[in-house]
């Protein structure tokens, strides 16, 4: 029963961020530059922000704050990325999720400049990464597979079971895992004998969005669990993930917990994709020089 917890994973990757960042400033005499755009007040949504402009200042990058009325219309929104698009000094935008509900989503995300895309939201960016050529990828599943190689835990040959089938967890996941040579089965609210098939596999990765749904009959002393739930952040309450931890942990070979577990990993992983679409962007603009 190891606790992954991904605190070591974190520092790891700030210092190379910070590392690539400072190169970066010798190089350009600027800083990589996040912008990050919040619409409305969600409680929530204002705590992931502050910690991401936090993260950045802590490897050495720029980021400002874009912090728009819950009545923002979606055209002025749209407007504003079109704006930061345009704009030379900044290098990633960052749409905070959730939209009001009268904002639609993916109208606004059609928008946004693939090159400036950190989370890898955009189609183009997710038409990329699924051909196997993308500078940026999907922060959580990239955060997990980044926690598997610090804990030097290999998946090749290993059967993964991946609950939960969204674009920007399930299927990215499913498909960095089969790239590293898992079985992949990719499991959904329709699956038939669920927990017969975490039990046969070697590592669940748990991104149902169902709080403490998952107890111990769907593992075994030998499963390795990766939590990717995160809820209850902004109510007061402390946070909980897809599987009932406290019941699972005693049970299991390894699993992430929550919070401490998948959930800091994102924004590690935001900003390495911030940290390449600066880097490909001042390339390119050297390039045309
Ligand atoms: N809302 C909660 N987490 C995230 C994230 O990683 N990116 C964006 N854009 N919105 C979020």
């Amino acid at each position: 029963m190891q606790k992954l917890e991904s605190k070591p994973v974190v520092e790891k990757i700030r210092e190379q961020v910070l590392q690539k960042s400072d190169a970066f400033q010798k190089k350009y005499h600027r800083k990589p530059h996040l912008a990050v755009i919040l619409v409305g007040d969600d409680p929530a949504s204002h705590v992931y922000v502050r910690n991401k402009h936090v993260a950045c200042e802590k490897v050495g990058f720029q980021s400002t704050n874009h912090q728009m009325p819950a009545i923002t219309q979606e055209q002025e929104l749209i407007s504003h990325i079109q704006k930061l698009n345009q704009d030379s000094a900044v290098d990633a935008i960052l749409i905070q999720l959730p939209l009001p509900s009268h904002i639609n989503k993916e109208r606004v995300l059609a928008h946004l400049d693939p090159h400036k895309d950190p989370d890898c939201l955009t189609e183009a960016n997710l038409g990329k990464f699924f051909s196997g050529n993308s500078v940026v990828k999907p922060c959580t599943p990239w955060g997990v597979m980044r926690i598997l190689e610090h804990y030097n835990i290999s998946v090749t040959g290993k059967d993964v079971v991946v609950i939960g089938r969204s674009l920007i967890v399930g299927k990215p996941m499913a498909c960095l895992l089969s790239d590293a040579n898992a079985t992949v089965t990719l499991c959904h609210s329709k699956t038939k004998n669920l927990a017969e098939k975490t039990n046969q596999a070697d590592l669940v990765v748990v991104a149902a969005g169902k709080p403490r749904f998952f107890g111990k009959e769907y593992f075994n002393a030998k499963s390795v669990v990766i939590d990717v739930g995160i809820h209850g952040s902004g109510s007061g309450q402390g946070l909980c993930g897809d599987v009932k931890y406290d019941e699972v942990y005693p049970q299991v070979l390894a699993i992430t917990p929550v919070p401490g577990g998948v959930g800091p990993m994102t924004i590690s992983t935001l900003l390495e994709n911030t940290m390449a679409l600066a880097e490909a962007r001042a390339q390119k603009l050297e390039n045309k020089k």
